[in-house]
């Protein structure tokens, strides 16, 4: 039996709630976007319960961080018996062993058969600051490529890949020189107007070979392609088949190194481990975070042994890699393996894509639905026809959710991402989707938006 969730039991923002969002108005950096003011109190597998009681059926995963649910008693357990031994001793001075395990289960399931090995840090954005600069310790080469509508994080490094929002970039420049952004394959919205993915795909690649090597980049120059191989704050974008076999291809005649950024759509929230193992390459480099630390800060790049070969002193961070947030990780691990949930995200996002594709059938506002098993994207628009994305309309079910009990957020100018911890209770979900599917109805009325 499941609890009853969604359940408001005072509309939110409810008085405890709101004398939360003042206190924090006071004190707490303004530049963090809040995408509406829940002030959670607790949280359990797939269910948050508010400061004033309401229970939220959980659809962003803490966002994508919470794979295997709130609070799970095995990785509390680990987490537990780990804070007993001991909570931090710079893996970067000295050495234990749950950094080493994490790092031993890392390079069995990350693809490819080369002998591997695993830089730790702290987060997402560490991860990829770590990628860039291994990517050039290595290569001796000074570029870099990287997608628009990508995100990769906010410090310097890998702020100057991002390229998601103008705000994000707005008033922090110069950023790092050498940077070079290409088209993304969005089958949806590109440049090229076509909704073909094979299409999409080639054009995508001819452009780097056509207007960047061909013109001003130099290939021999270029250290690492990095991409998102599904974009998450872009718009959860999935690129067609055919997209990076074809960019390996290109990046290996030029002795390019590919890096795979896993941030959002590793650890299994596709269905596989790393969301790159639905295109059948295998990356130089993968970076992960989020999911990794199952709610503890954590980020991990995992390399092969050939090109993580920098000298001691070379990088490093005194958090990396640390105990409590290896055993956490190490336990969240296991628990994605003992309770198969690689392939129940499958299952059941091939489910939930069956649901919204019906949805979409009565409901003109939906203007796409894409995704691998449990990282899905409904991209709402104003004019099927046009396209013309619904970016109001798109907040305001989401807004409407969440006063309902659903928490989901959005992604790029108007989708919706539907990111749920991948043991989710399935009478949590078909009960969030009646939600958002009439939330969806009542804005399309109040808009005038019909076929
Ligand atoms: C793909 C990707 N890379 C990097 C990052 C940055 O991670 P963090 O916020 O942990 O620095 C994010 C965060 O959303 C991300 O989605």
């Amino acid at each position: 039996m499941v609890e009853e969730v969604p359940k408001i039991v005072v509309e939110p923002p409810g008085p405890k709630a709101k004398k939360l969002l003042e206190r924090d108005s006071a004190v707490i950096s303004p530049s963090y976007v809040r995408f509406y003011p829940l002030v959670v109190d607790r949280a359990r597998g797939s269910v948050i319960v508010d400061v004033d009681g309401n229970k939220y059926v959980d659809l962003n995963s803490g966002l994508a961080v919470m794979n295997v649910g709130h609070n799970h008693p095995k990785v509390m357990e680990a987490v537990k018996k780990q804070l007993e031994r001991f909570v931090h001793y710079s893996n970067t001075d000295f050495y234990y062993d749950t950094s080493v395990m994490l790092a031993e289960k890392l390079v069995q399931i990350v693809p490819g058969e080369k002998r591997k090995k695993v830089y730790f840090g702290n987060s997402g954005t560490e991860a990829v600051e770590a990628s860039l600069k291994l990517a050039r310790w290595y290569t001796k080469r000074q570029y870099i490529i990287a997608f628009i509508g990508g995100f990769h994080g906010r410090t310097f490094g890998s702020l100057s890949l991002t390229s998601s929002k103008p705000v994000q970039r707005a008033g922090f420049s110069p950023l790092l020189p050498c940077v070079i952004h290409v088209p993304y394959p969005n089958p949806y919205r590109n440049p090229f107007g076509t909704k073909d993915p094979e299409e999409v795909s080639q054009r995508c690649l001819a452009y780097i070979e056509d207007y960047v090597f061909n013109k001003f980049v130099p290939p021999e120059e270029v250290a690492a392609i990095v991409f998102e191989p599904i974009q998450g704050e872009g718009g959860y974008v999935v690129p067609p088949d055919s997209f990076f076999p074809g960019l390996r291809k290109l990046a290996d005649q030029h002795g390019i190194l590919l890096i795979s950024d896993e941030v959002q759509a590793g650890m299994g929230r596709t269905g596989k481990w790393w969301a790159i193992e639905h295109f059948g390459i295998v990356p130089d480099i993968i970076t992960s975070a989020k999911a990794l630390g199952g709610g503890f800060p954590l980020g991990a790049m995992i390399s092969t042994e050939e090109i993580m070969s920098w000298p001691g002193g070379s990088h490093a961070s005194t958090f990396g890699g640390n105990p409590v947030s290896c055993a956490a990780s190490l336990a969240t691990i296991s628990v994605i393996e003992e309770e198969g949930l690689l392939e129940r995200a499958s299952k059941l996002g091939n489910e939930i894509m069956k649901r919204l594709k019906e949805m979409m059938e009565r409901h003109p506002l939906i203007g796409d639905v894409r995704g691998k098993g449990l990282m899905i994207g409904v991209e709402l628009v104003k004019n099927r026809r046009t396209g013309e994305p619904a970016k109001k309309e798109a907040s305001e079910v989401m807004l409407r959710s969440w006063k309902s009990g659903v928490a989901m957020i959005t992604a790029g100018v108007s989708s919706l991402r539907i990111a749920p911890p991948l043991n989710i209770p399935e009478e949590y979900v078909w009960k969030a989707l009646d939600i958002i599917e009439e939330k969806i109805g009542q804005v399309e009325r109040e808009k005038g938006i019909s076929n």
